[in-house]
């Protein structure tokens, strides 16, 4: 589907009064409700009609009674794995969880001790260390190699944190919020044969696997190497990015090993006693099974809104803007021309954008600021005249 036509169908310039985070929230988090939100990292686009269709076929049964997962939900995520990536999880090692963050806190909480070391690559997504710090675990924040906004990872530093610090997890963002990286081939082999020699238990954050651009491709952590690592490895995963789910709480959760499968339905049982969403898990199916063209449109836009901005923002030789190769989330290095500590004030005050500040995705991060790009065009455009009338003025 091309972009006119995406947009024309699915693009909502306002969410006002829809108790959204992104809209409805600006004047309780940002003070300012007169602001273009560019942060909760969900998308200003409709989901697919099959999914509405979805919903709405099951909403008009008029019983909500408890339900099951049924064995088509399963086969529509292997089926959608095997199309986009080349593989095909087995159904009977996935659970469904009610979104990607509980089941990482899970995760850290029942795969680790209290005190254990957990390491993260930063700048992260921020509710990873969350995650080690509310379960009283010790984090370890490795930070990624930048240089003029490319991020790189370096084998070395990350093995030198896991022995000096004895870690036991690695919690993995792949692709990488907010750097927007999709790792190769041999970054990937280099994390998971480090993690493998010194015993270290991979959980890998696979919810932007769909989020991919030309030129780059998502391999599941589990598939790497034609499965070799699959026994140490928990995939989280969902649809939730891709289809704009994010309040349909359906997720997955995969685990190939037995042992820690056990652990993972041993803990369940003990603390996690709700049914499956029935419209979650409806809209999810359809999606995976009807949404592909959407898919395709929204891929095109997100990708077209990227480059307005950089082309933009080129303009500037001193700021830099992280390749999208992965994620809607588009991560901007101002530092060179903003001081660090006026950052928020230039994007907030002086722009009227409300985006999130690199300082919570790692401490050493100050000055960056990662946008949201999944809108209309419009929107963007809004954004980005702004910045640029800003910069002018400096
Ligand atoms: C890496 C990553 N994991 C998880 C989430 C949220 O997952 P969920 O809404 O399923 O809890 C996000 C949202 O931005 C994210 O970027």
């Amino acid at each position: 589907m091309d972009i006119k036509e995406f947009c024309k169908r699915y693009a909502v310039p306002d969410r006002h009064n829809t108790n959204s985070f992104k809209w409805d929230l600006l004047k309780e988090k940002f003070g300012d409700e007169d602001l273009i939100p560019m942060w909760v990292a969900d998308m200003d686009f409709k989901a697919p009609e099959c999914v509405v269709d979805a919903i709405v076929k099951r909403a008009e049964h008029g019983v909500f009674g408890y339900a099951f997962t049924p064995d088509s939900y399963y086969k529509a995520v292997a089926d959608w794995e095997e199309r986009h990536f080349g593989y095909r999880p087995d159904t009977k090692k996935i659970r469904v969880t009610h979104g990607v963050v509980s089941a990482l806190f899970w995760s850290v909480d029942m795969y680790t001790e209290p005190g254990d070391a957990v390491i993260i690559l930063t700048p992260v997504y921020n509710q990873f260390a969350n995650a080690v710090r509310t379960t009283g675990r010790r984090l370890i924040s490795c930070d990624l190699d930048c240089d003029k906004g490319i991020f790189t990872f370096d084998a070395d530093k990350f093995e030198k944190s896991i022995v000096d610090n004895d870690v036991k997890l690695y919690i993995m963002c792949s692709p990488h919020n907010p750097a927007g990286r999709v790792w190769k081939q041999d970054e990937l082999t280099d994390m998971l044969e480090i993690c493998r020699k010194h015993g270290v238990l991979v959980v890998s954050d696979e919810i932007h696997h769909d989020l991919v651009f030309d030129g780059h491709k998502h391999i599941p952590t589990a598939s790497l190497c034609g499965g070799k690592y699959k026994d140490m490895v928990i995939t989280l995963s969902a649809s939730s990015k891709t289809f704009n789910l994010a309040t349909c709480l359906t997720s997955n959760v995969i685990i190939d090993n037995e042992r820690l499968l056990k652990i993972w339905d041993d803990f369940t049982a003990r603390y996690f006693h709700v049914e499956d969403n029935v419209f979650g898990l409806a809209a999810v199916e359809a999606a995976l099974k009807g949404g592909e063209d959407w898919y395709d449109g929204m891929k095109k836009t997100i990708w077209h809104n990227y480059e307005i901005f950089k082309d933009a923002l080129g303009k500037w030789p001193d700021i830099y803007v992280s390749p999208l190769e992965g994620t809607y989330l588009m991560f901007v290095d101002f530092r060179k021309v903003i001081p660090a500590d006026e950052c928020r004030a230039f994007i907030q005050d002086k722009c009227r954008i409300a985006a999130n500040y690199g300082e919570n995705y790692g401490e050493n991060f100050k000055g960056f600021v990662r946008f949201n790009l999944a809108a209309p065009p419009e929107t963007i455009k809004k954004a980005i005249d702004n910045i640029v009338r800003e910069l002018k003025k400096l």
